[in-house]
């Protein structure tokens, strides 16, 4: 199969999709092969991930890969939530199709992008 059952499961049934309101950090980022976008909001309490959501139009491997990443995220310290990588993704998904790879990492950009926006925002 091209996707692995996990990553499947967790396109059908993300836990982290959608929108926080009144975030205290957004980060964007675009995939520039396809041209899809994706977004993560934040909510920081002690320099700790309280709630983090995202929204995207990208493909499944986006949707499971992000989803992953905001559970991986969820109560780390800003600086921990800046050390996931792309392995730590595939660890808990199972194997990410090459091709799809830049899709995968989308998630992890946005959230560096957010986690810029949160610290930009402290100054
Ligand atoms: S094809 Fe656009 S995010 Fe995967």
């Amino acid at each position: 199969m091209y996707y692995s059952e996990k990553t499947l499961e967790r396109f059908k049934n993300p836990k982290f999709a959608g929108e926080i309101k009144n975030p205290d950090a957004v980060g964007q980022e675009g995939n520039p092969i396809c041209g899809d976008v994706m977004k993560i909001y934040l909510k920081v309490e002690d320099d700790i991930i309280k709630d983090i959501k995202f929204e995207t139009y990208g493909c499944v491997a986006a949707i499971a890969s992000s989803d992953m990443m905001c559970e991986l995220a969820k109560g780390k310290t800003l600086e921990d939530a800046l050390k996931i990588k792309p392995d730590d993704i595939v660890k808990g998904l199972g194997k990410m199709p090459l091709i799809k790879h830049h899709c995968s990492v989308l998630g992890i950009q946005a959230l560096g992008k957010a986690i810029e926006n949160y610290r930009g925002s402290e100054k």
